[in-house]
């Protein structure tokens, strides 16, 4: 079991619904608690209405509609924890870098980082002022929450937000970003160390602020070999693991690096996410017994019927066990899923105890 750390157990006191702090510190639940990544999104009409009127970056950056739509899916759906809504790119922002969001394209940053002059337009900002938008959402969201579950908050990996800095926009390959890495990889450390000391200092003002829990997502961690995802990410995923988990519960998820399951138990993250494309076995015998595994179902099988759903998902839970585990999808739900989809996945779930 990893060692309690005092903070959590302080704060699970205060929730009503503590079962993801008890998950990822070992403890034993009746059920495992259940979250969808991307659970306040597209899917849900009251997220396409604030869409309708508000850019992304509006939404962002007022901590009221930040809080709306992070209690969205907890009212709605069910599920036993809230994400904050924001995006792993406030911090690319914060850093010096436009950031667009373009309907149907994606991020968009029109003056990446490619060369050495590139460095002149970043700085590791103050994130009591560049990001304080995000803290204050996060102590409004900890007020309106009133204790019914724990939030959750959330940055990019360093190497997943350099794929955005470097390419400019989204990409299956990421190409141009692993090419800079390859080529001038003392640029690339450069701008990982930049980003990493960014993040610790942000993910630790979340938690100042009131998460109970932080996730890092590496996205893209999947593009990489084992060696260069050790190099290029690994490496600074450790520094802040190893500067956060101390103050709350920490999970990383980098999608398709399940070959790296035993290296990311060893950071002493609380928790690991997976993707559909490894057994919840393998995954286990991989991450070992100390880890809370968090996952795997694909996202597509919610087009399935609602009883399909929840055939599914205690097939799922059954794989895993119901203890040491966090029931959620291998990926961010897809828009098109529908309402009642979601709510079932969450209710078979709950149906476990
Ligand atoms: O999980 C949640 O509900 C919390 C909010 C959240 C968002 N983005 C909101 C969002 C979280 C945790 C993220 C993380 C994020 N953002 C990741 C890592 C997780 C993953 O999905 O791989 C990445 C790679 C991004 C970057 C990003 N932001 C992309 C590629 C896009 C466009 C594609 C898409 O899904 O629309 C976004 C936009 C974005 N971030 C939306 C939301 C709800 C959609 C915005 C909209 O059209 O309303």
């Amino acid at each position: 079991m990893n060692t309690v750390e005092p903070k959590a157990i302080a704060v699970g006191k205060e929730l009503k619904n503590d079962l993801l702090l008890k998950a990822l510190l070992g403890e034993e639940v009746k059920r495992p608690p259940v979250w969808m990544m991307r659970q306040a999104g597209r899917y849900l009409p009251e997220y396409i209405a604030l869409r309708n009127k508000y850019s992304f970056f509006e939404r962002c950056q007022t901590p009221e509609l930040a809080c709306e739509i992070t209690l969205q899916p907890v009212d709605i759906v069910g599920v036993d924890a809230a994400i904050l809504f924001s995006d792993i790119l406030v911090v690319p922002q914060a850093m010096g870098l436009e950031v667009e969001l373009i309907e149907n394209k994606g991020p968009v940053l029109p003056q990446p980082v490619q060369q050495e002059n590139d460095f002149k337009r970043i700085t590791v900002p103050d994130v009591n002022d560049r990001l304080h938008y995000v803290f204050d959402a996060i102590k409004l969201i900890k007020q309106e929450l009133n204790g019914r579950v724990p939030l959750i908050g959330f940055a990019g990996a360093p190497w997943t937000l350099l794929c955005y800095m470097v390419q400019g926009k989204g990409s299956k390959t990421f190409d141009e970003a692993k090419a800079f890495c390859y080529r001038q990889p003392a640029l690339a450390h450069r701008l990982l160390q930049m980003i990493t000391d960014t993040t610790i200092a942000y993910l630790k003002g979340q938690i100042k602020a009131g998460a109970d829990v932080v996730q890092i997502f590496d996205s893209w961690g999947g593009l990489l070999s084992p060696a260069d995802f050790e190099e290029f990410s690994l490496k600074y995923i450790r520094q802040i693991v190893a500067a956060v988990k101390e103050e709350a519960p920490t999970i990383i998820f980098a999608k398709g690096a399940w070959f790296a399951l035993e290296e990311m138990a060893a950071t002493g993250a609380h928790g690991l996410g997976i993707d559909w494309c490894i057994t919840p076995e393998r995954a286990r015998k991989y991450a070992g017994n100390h880890v809370t595994l968090q996952g795997n179902f694909d996202p597509a099988k919610l087009f399935l019927s609602p009883a399909e759903i929840k055939k599914e998902v205690k097939k799922m839970i059954t794989a895993f066990g119901p203890q040491r585990y966090i029931a959620n999808l291998g990926h961010g739900i897809l828009p098109n899923v529908p309402v009642s989809h979601a709510k079932a996945f969450v209710e078979a779930v709950k149906e476990w105890a």
